[in-house]
């Protein structure tokens, strides 16, 4: 017999508490436990032994498939095509375009093999009417609204041929053996258990959309983030069109690989070229611009670093960084002023990277220095160059990794310098810091 049994679960990490208090032991966050009502099955299972196998007698998997999609985008983040039988989530802001990007991924997938899409927080006919504005209206793709976890699971098995299954959204999941709401702790963790069961019995991709708090993480259990194969985020800024996918984790391929798409009015297309988009509207000559030439997973991507150093009046003159951490640029400004010579003490430093995106390589140091020395004495850097390295705090120029890509990818964007750390190689212009105030 099921006994039910109160636990406070923490919405935030997903960690458990036998009482109620005002902050989670686990993360630290404040009034995040809420109450729930765990069943706890009486029945034992019984205890079994494992046989031991020799390592190299343990059996072979075989090399599983990858469906391909027509977004190359989408194929590369999940490490070249979706693997056979993966458990996938997918998380964003509301509003962000997941429903609209996985939309359009079942309708292109579903041209292939059976693909289902289940919603549970839309109606068919809003479904429908998306899918019209998309243009992918008559795509064999299968629909169907609900929140309940019991009739999907029985929608799945009813169904073998399916082999693509969406669940938009996961925190919308309803299971009947609990009395907790949806999207709660306890209702998230067991219906994803259940379905990624399910899934990997009959080697069913599963791709959940999982809604993120106020901080970006994926709301409810963390450990829904260990149960799957691959953890991607959607994320993009409110006042630019344009979406980055990223690859949080990936069992199948590197993490860390970035997609980039534009929101349209009808739909997500594919952005091939993002270094074009973020350097589109660079205007040369201009003090306190410095051009990054960056690495997003395995793909090269220049980005424009703007500095502005203003006289201050406050008794703590400002410090502000939109896409970069505010602690590496107080270390960049401590090593221009200890050992460069370069004063901000009594001046406003504010520091963006254009276009919206977020950068946190620290072979952006190079670029930022470049961007606060210009922007101090105010003078223009050298056109058609770019910077790449990372700082160390006895102020010297560190090298990093694939210089050779990010310099091809700047060459064939027009550019013709490339300061970084390596000299004696042909197309390397070897910088120093005590040279790099020289060039402006
Ligand atoms: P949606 O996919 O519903 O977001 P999510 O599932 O992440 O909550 O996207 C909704 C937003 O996208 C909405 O603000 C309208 C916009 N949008 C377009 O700009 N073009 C389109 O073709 C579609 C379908 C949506
Ligand atoms: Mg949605």
């Amino acid at each position: 017999m099921a006994k039910a049994s109160v636990v406070f679960f923490c919405q935030e990490c997903g960690t458990s508490h036998a009482k109620w208090s005002g902050k989670c032991e686990g993360c630290g966050s404040w009034n995040s436990l809420v109450e729930e009502k765990v069943s706890k099955s009486a029945k034992k299972s019984p205890k079994q032994s494992l046989t031991l196998t020799a390592l190299a007698d343990a059996p072979l998997a075989k090399e599983a498939g990858r469906i391909q999609t027509r977004y190359d985008e989408f194929n590369r983040v999940c490490g070249g095509g979706i693997v056979d039988g993966a458990a996938m989530l997918l998380g964003g802001d509301p509003g962000i375009g997941k429903s609209t990007l996985l939309l359009q991924v079942m309708a292109d997938l579903s041209q292939q093999v059976n693909c289902a899409y289940f919603t549970g927080e839309e109606s068919l006919s809003q479904v429908q009417l998306r899918a019209k504005r998309l243009g992918v209206e008559h795509a064999p793709l299968q629909v169907a609204a609900s929140n309940n976890l019991q009739t999907i699971m029985q929608t799945l098995q009813a169904n073998r041929a399916i082999k693509v299954v969406v669940i938009d959204s996961i925190q919308t999941l309803v299971s009947d053996e609990l009395d907790s709401a949806p999207g709660t702790v306890s209702q998230v963790k067991q219906c994803s258990n259940e379905l990624i069961q399910l899934a990997k019995s009959q080697n069913v991709v599963i791709i959940f959309v999982g809604h993120v708090t106020k901080d970006g993480t994926i709301a409810g259990p963390r450990v829904l983030e260990h149960m799957v194969d691959t953890v991607l985020h959607f994320e993009g800024e409110q006042h630019y069109d344009f979406r980055i996918l990223r690859s949080i984790k990936n069992r199948f391929g590197a993490s860390h690989e970035m997609g980039v798409f534009r929101m349209q009015g009808e739909g997500l297309v594919e952005v091939k070229n993002p270094s074009e988009l973020f350097l589109s509207d660079r205007a040369d000559a201009v003090s306190g611009t410095a051009i990054f030439a960056g690495i997003e997973g395995t793909r090269p991507l220049l980005c424009e670093i703007q500095a502005l150093v203003a006289p201050s009046y406050l008794p703590a003159p400002r410090r502000t960084t939109v896409g970069w951490d505010n602690n590496r640029l107080a270390m960049i400004l401590a090593v221009l002023e200890s050992r460069f010579g370069h004063h901000f003490s009594k001046k406003d430093v504010y520091l963006n990277v254009a276009g919206g995106l977020k950068l946190n390589e620290p072979a952006a140091d190079l670029a930022v220095a470049a961007a606060l020395i210009s922007a101090n004495k105010n003078t223009p850097l050298p056109s058609r160059a770019v910077y790449f390295g990372e700082i160390s705090l006895s102020g010297e120029v560190r090298p990093v990794f694939h210089e050779d890509m990010r310099i091809k990818e700047a060459e064939r964007l027009g550019f013709e310098t490339f300061y970084c750390a390596s000299r004696g190689k042909k197309k390397h212009s070897g910088i120093t810091m005590p040279n790099l105030h020289k060039l402006v």
